[in-house]
């Protein structure tokens, strides 16, 4: 009887845990993403994008608005299904072609050098394996095509610092994943992307969540590796 109680209550809390993360944190993130002072960072991270562009972590597409005239094709990656339904506001009123073409950051279903450019934006701080991701994006933009970037991650000061690492294991657990206190430029340059410029600072809310890093670096060219070597 005991063991039956427990195997409901697991079950409860899996499905309540599958409700949070599939229905209520991706309306959440919507709302906390759209707002006028996170668009100042958005603005920022797509200028000069061109072309075909490759957006991991496409979520609800809060970045459509902003996207310059001169984008033609978005390709969308994101486990969140109900952020296609969230979109379908801003895909109505955009004139850029979104193909939804995967649900994984970390294994892009593109060929090598197909995409002019590539954006993320809030998304590396969630996706498990952030040096995966790089990758994937590193094989897939042109070699000379850029990653542009707007993440909330790792602070200067010491101070924020420490309270980021603190906060991180509880963080991860609310926000399916999402970290506070991922150095994203320095992955980028691990991942052999070269910083063509890049600058931080505090934005709205408090310190540990809201320093942003927002830049584009260059890819100097293919890594090598394919989805299609095997
Ligand atoms: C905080 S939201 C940001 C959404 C959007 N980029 C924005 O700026 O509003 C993080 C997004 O990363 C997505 N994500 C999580 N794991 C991922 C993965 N492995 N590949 C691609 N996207 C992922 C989530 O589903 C979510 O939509």
């Amino acid at each position: 009887m005991r063991r039956h109680k427990a195997f409901w209550c697991l079950f409860c809390q899996t499905h309540l845990v599958g409700i949070y993360r599939d229905q209520v944190l991706p309306r959440l993130v919507d709302r906390a993403c759209s707002s006028a002072s996170v668009g100042r960072w958005r603005k920022k991270a797509v200028t000069g994008l061109a072309g075909v562009v490759v957006e991991p972590g496409f979520g609800s597409g809060a970045n459509l608005p902003y996207y310059p005239a001169e984008v033609t094709k978005v390709y969308a990656v994101d486990p969140a299904v109900l952020g296609q339904k969230l979109a379908v506001d801003r895909l109505t009123n955009s004139s850029i072609e979104v193909d939804f073409i995967g649900l994984d950051g970390q294994a892009i279903p593109l060929p090598d050098d197909s995409c002019d450019a590539g954006l993320l934006t809030f998304s590396l701080c969630t996706i498990p394996d952030a040096a995966m991701a790089l990758s994937e994006l590193r094989r897939v933009i042109k070699p000379g095509g850029f990653l542009h970037f707007a993440e909330h991650g790792l602070a200067e000061d010491p101070s924020t610092q420490r309270w980021q690492f603190r906060i991180d294991p509880v963080q991860k657990r609310l926000f399916d994943g999402c970290h506070v206190s991922r150095n994203h430029p320095e992955l980028l340059r691990q991942a052999g992307f070269e910083m063509d410029w890049h600058e931080s600072g505090y934005g709205k809310g408090p310190g540990p969540w809201s320093y942003i890093h927002v830049g584009r670096a260059l890819n100097p060219g293919s890594t090598g590796s394919s989805l299609n070597d095997s």
